[in-house]
């Protein structure tokens, strides 16, 4: 089976994605597509390298949306039937507001597009799904009520992307989620992994109720109910 996995840029269901998304590379020849956002905030959330991993050869590529230009050609497999099905896990309200307006002006919504074309199947995990409140883990984070403003600071220091502003914040565009930080600061001054509520907005979850509507489309609740229709 060949299977084309794209990632845009939610954190939220982003590590559950990824694991599932490793696996299925140790048994079906599976290309990633990268959303500009989701590039980054795989970075961010120290996932890149798991991600780059897994790809290499004719068919198993890296596609990133910012090595792309305009008309997206790698997309026109998806419209030639060349793959048995599309997962676009974790989708963000961004791109799922886009595919229900039948945008495709990214390299996501490009493999949508003309995977709906190609009759692929496509399967996607919208984040925003239900009304109400949601957690949701952030990248590395520098708490500022811990941070003593150290002479030297050691996290700043040992940052290869030298990513840190002391007393200030953590630059997440240089961010790469690599935790040397967090394990350095003697006060404990970052956090990894912090859990956050966030609001649904109305409008994110019309619109997933819209992209449930829409042919060759399925919409699930879950990373893990890949595992399942797969
Ligand atoms: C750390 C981080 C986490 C994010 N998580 C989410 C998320 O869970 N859901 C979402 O809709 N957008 C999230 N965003 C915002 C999207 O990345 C942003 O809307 C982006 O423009 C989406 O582009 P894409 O849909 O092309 O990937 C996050 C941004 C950052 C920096």
């Amino acid at each position: 089976m060949r299977i084309g996995w794209a990632i845009t840029g939610a954190g939220h269901f982003l590590k559950e994605s990824v694991e599932i998304l490793i696996g299925l590379a140790k048994k079906y020849e599976v290309t990633v597509f990268l959303s500009n956002a989701g590039e980054e905030v795989l970075k961010m959330y120290g996932l890149f390298e798991s991600v780059s991993k897994i790809t290499g050869g004719y068919y198993k590529e890296l596609a990133l949306d910012s090595e792309q230009s305009f008309s997206y050609p790698i997309t026109g497999r998806l419209s030639l039937g060349k793959y048995d099905l599309l997962i676009v896990s974790p989708t963000t309200s961004n791109t799922v507001g886009k595919i229900i307006h039948g945008i495709a002006d990214s390299l996501v919504t490009n493999c949508v597009a003309q995977a709906g074309k190609g009759g692929v199947k496509t399967l996607i995990v919208p984040v925003d799904l239900e009304p109400g409140d949601v957690e949701t883990v952030l990248p590395s984070k520098l708490e500022l009520d811990k941070c003593e403003d150290c002479e030297i600071c050691e996290a700043a220091e040992l940052c290869p992307n030298r990513a840190i502003i002391p007393k200030t914040e953590i630059d997440l565009l240089k961010c790469i989620g690599c935790g040397n930080c967090k394990n350095s600061c003697p006060f404990s001054a970052i956090s990894e992994g912090k859990i956050i509520t966030i609001h649904m907005r109305a409008i994110d979850i019309e619109n997933t109720e819209k992209l449930m509507g829409m042919e060759d489309i399925h919409v699930l609740k879950n990373p893990n109910e890949l595992k399942e229709f797969i």
